[in-house]
């Protein structure tokens, strides 16, 4: 089952320049950075109340994050949703037909596992489901 809406990514070229923005003037609380060599990204994770937003910054030439940033330079990436079991989740939707990025879910931020459903399936939106073990 997909539950709640987890977080959103927003992709841009730097996460000192999107700190400056989300932190520092809009006031979030930055409660996380980590790089994700899987995403080949480096991520900050901050809350406005309980909603989380991650920024993610692309840390080579060759990650998903710069082709988007060249494509469409910058904004919303993905959509994350919770779910309980994220093996049994993309088992599921593979069976309903959905087209997923990768075949198994992989290592996410947070030492979460997460998988990726293609935009292709979902009108255009890149959809991430999570399964978290920390805040
Ligand atoms: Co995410």
């Amino acid at each position: 089952m997909i539950l709640d809406l987890d977080h959103v990514g927003i992709a841009l070229p730097s996460l000192k320049e999107g700190l400056a923005t989300y932190k520092n003037q809009m006031g979030f609380e930055h409660i996380h950075t980590e790089e994700v060599p899987s995403e080949k990204v480096r991520v900050a994770v901050l809350l406005a109340g309980n909603t989380r937003v991650e920024l993610l910054e692309p840390t080579s030439e060759g990650s998903p994050v710069s082709q988007f940033l060249r494509k469409r330079g910058g904004g919303i990436h993905h959509l994350a949703f919770k779910v309980e079991d994220v093996e049994a989740e993309v088992e599921r939707l593979r069976m309903e037909g959905v087209e997923l990025i990768e075949p198994a879910p992989r290592k996410g931020a947070q030492n979460s596992k997460v998988a990726f459903i293609h935009p292709r399936s979902t009108g255009g939106v890149l959809i991430e489901l999570v399964e978290r073990f920390v805040r």
